[in-house]
């Protein structure tokens, strides 16, 4: 039984978590998520699974230690060169998580490049990665070229600095604006730290992500990609796709890399299997964005390839869009801070290759009782 001062030292503090709006709690998994990130579908495609029962079957579930030990099943390395050739980078690093990869990608460029500035609609992945790097950082307002020039102008003299931001941005949905932060970067001297976790499969003809819809080749002096295969490719695990010389020094110093075990056979199977789908049937992308159309559309927001539909409005009545989609047995949670800023708070959509036409019926109607019209 807990004494009195253990439960209530947890009690308190729970307390303060919840006073701050900061309580957190595991949806029931009875409900249809509107939020899936399996924007093409391909966690059900049959022949990733395939891909994952053969390798399990004949290679065993776990991976049995790191990369640097007995983990470093000969697929990470087929993996690490399919997502490079698809992203027209150099080389490539496979990672545990999307999550991991960041966090080791700003250790190690931290240590050549001592400056970051991070926008501030950045993934918790980014913001950790930067607070566990200890380097010195600025925030700047999302998507503002001319803060964040601002700020260059001011920074210590010839410091050198990453630029991070995502191509397109995980809540609210909009892209950032690669070629200006490119631009940026050759004028200061600069590199950009670029996470194409929700890109990858939604942004450009062929779903190559953020640099493919800038009509952007791959820099390896000054672009250095992370990603992740868990959205659009529908799996596990992380990536970074960088310079060569970046890969070396990630290897030796990113601890979020070396001291995990490394992905299952299975996971990286079904990885390259979804890549190689991916990367030889452009009508799965042209599919997504035109039912990303068609949904903008019957509901009123802006005409865009983003699948991510971000919708704002007073609390309560975005309180009363989710209800009223959850007594309809689909869940789309509102999002509060600290997730997004105050003021922010939006309920986040995805439009993905499964998408239904009631679930746009339902959504519209819920909007048009909230009154919320957009
Ligand atoms: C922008 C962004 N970066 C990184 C990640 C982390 O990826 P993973 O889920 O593979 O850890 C996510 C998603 O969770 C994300 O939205």
């Amino acid at each position: 039984m807990p004494t009195d001062s253990f439960k209530s030292r947890i009690e308190s503090q729970l307390s303060r978590i919840y006073e701050a709006g900061r309580r957190k709690s595991l949806p029931s998994p009875s409900y249809r998520h509107l939020s899936s990130n399996d924007y093409l579908g391909l966690s059900r495609h049959p022949s990733v699974i395939e891909a994952i029962v053969k390798t399990t079957a004949s290679d065993g579930a776990g991976a049995t230690g790191s990369r640097f030990l007995s983990g470093n099943h000969p697929l990470n390395g087929m993996l690490e060169e399919a997502i490079a050739d698809f992203k027209g980078g150099p080389s490539s690093i496979v990672f545990s998580t999307g999550y991991q990869a960041n966090i080791s990608l700003i250790l190690a460029l931290s240590t050549i490049y001592p400056f970051i500035y991070s926008d501030s609609h950045n993934h918790a992945s980014i913001i950790d990665g930067i607070r566990l790097s200890g380097c010195q950082y600025q925030i700047f307002p999302h998507n503002d070229l001319e803060a964040l020039r601002g700020m260059l102008e001011k920074r210590p003299l010839g410091e050198s600095f990453i630029i991070v931001t995502e191509s397109l941005f995980s809540m609210n949905g909009n892209r950032s604006p690669i070629a200006a932060l490119l631009n940026l970067c050759d004028e200061f001297d600069g590199i950009l730290l670029l996470d194409d976790a929700h890109g990858t499969g939604t942004l450009g003809q062929e779903g190559r992500g953020g640099l493919e819809h800038a009509s952007l080749a791959f820099n390896p002096q000054r672009i250095v990609l992370t990603g992740t295969f868990s959205k659009a490719l529908g799996g596990l695990g992380g990536y970074t796709v960088c310079h060569p010389l970046i890969r070396e020094l990630v290897l030796s110093t990113g601890r979020s890399l070396i001291y995990t075990t490394a992905l299952p056979p299975g996971v990286l199977a079904g990885n390259l299997e979804a890549l190689t789908i991916l990367d030889e049937n452009g009508e799965l992308v042209e599919n997504l964005h035109s039912r990303v159309r068609k949904v903008r559309e019957a509901i009123g927001l802006p005409i865009s390839s983003s699948p991510i539909l971000s919708i704002k409005g007073p609390i309560e009545k975005l309180e009363m869009i989710s209800s009223s989609l959850k007594e309809n047995g689909l869940l789309a949670p509102v999002i509060r801070s600290p997730t997004v800023p105050v003021g922010e708070e939006c309920i986040r959509i995805c439009v993905t290759n499964h998408w239904e036409d009631t679930f746009t019926r339902l959504l519209s109607e819920s909007m048009i009782k909230a009154q919320v019209l957009l």
